[in-house]
């Protein structure tokens, strides 16, 4: 299988990194709501909740920069032939959408913990330098596309599945297949 994409299916390195993400997705929305819903006098366990969320997160944004460039770098697969002409426009509305959460996501939530001077201990270790002033309004801002972001990011989620499931599962196309190892 090689690395990059070309016109007989996604690449190696397309393949791997969809599942990472999907994993820190995953990851990250679970951690997000319990972390928002602790109580106050939480302490430690919550800080360092908070810390890994920042830490995974930023972790998520750099796995979203080399899959923007994989995909670039290499040739999109045709479309699958089982996909209807909607099917189409709704795959390809749903990937733009995840791909904005992707960078939404990550961007949102450290302009929000930068501009309300809360900063990032990176892995709990490594202090990253803030490079925004404090500033209320931004950081409310930040605030504000990050949970509008994690319902866009539910919006296009749902409708990826609902075409890659429907075609998986209920008409047995396969098309799961096209994002496992292999051919
Ligand atoms: C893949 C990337 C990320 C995802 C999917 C994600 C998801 C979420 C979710 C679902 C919440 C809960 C929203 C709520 O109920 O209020 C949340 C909260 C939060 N996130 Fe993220 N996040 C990501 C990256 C980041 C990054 C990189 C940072 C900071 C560097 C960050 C900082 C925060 C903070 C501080 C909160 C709490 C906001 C509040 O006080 O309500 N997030 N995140
Ligand atoms: C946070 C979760 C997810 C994100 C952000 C995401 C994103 C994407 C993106 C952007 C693509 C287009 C290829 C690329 O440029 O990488 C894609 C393709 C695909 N995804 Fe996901 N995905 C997610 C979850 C899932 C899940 C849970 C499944 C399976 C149950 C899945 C199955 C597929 C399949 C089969 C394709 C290939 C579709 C085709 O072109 O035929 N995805 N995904």
């Amino acid at each position: 299988m090689p690395l990059l994409n070309s016109a007989a299916g996604y690449g190696g390195l397309t393949k791997a990194l969809h599942w990472v993400v999907v994993a820190l997705f995953a990851v990250q929305v679970g951690g997000g709501l319990v972390m928002t819903r602790l109580p106050d006098d939480a302490g430690a366990a919550g800080d360092a909740l908070y810390n890994w969320h920042k830490t995974l997160g930023l972790v998520a944004l750099a796995v979203a920069l080399v899959r923007l460039w994989a995909r670039r770098a290499g040739e999109l697969p045709p479309w699958a032939p089982c996909l209807t002409p909607r099917d189409q426009r709704v795959v390809h509305h749903a990937e733009n959408g995840l791909y904005l959460a992707m960078f939404l996501m990550p961007v949102s939530g450290f302009v929000h913990v930068m501009a309300g001077g809360y900063g990032v201990l990176f892995a709990g270790a490594v202090a990253l330098p803030n490079p925004l002033p404090r500033w209320e309004w931004l950081a409310l801002a930040g605030k504000w596309v990050h949970v509008g972001g994690a319902l866009l990011l539910a919006a296009a989620l749902a409708a990826h599945l609902a075409v890659v499931l429907r075609h998986s599962l209920v008409h047995r196309h396969g098309l799961i297949r096209r994002m496992l190892p292999g051919r």
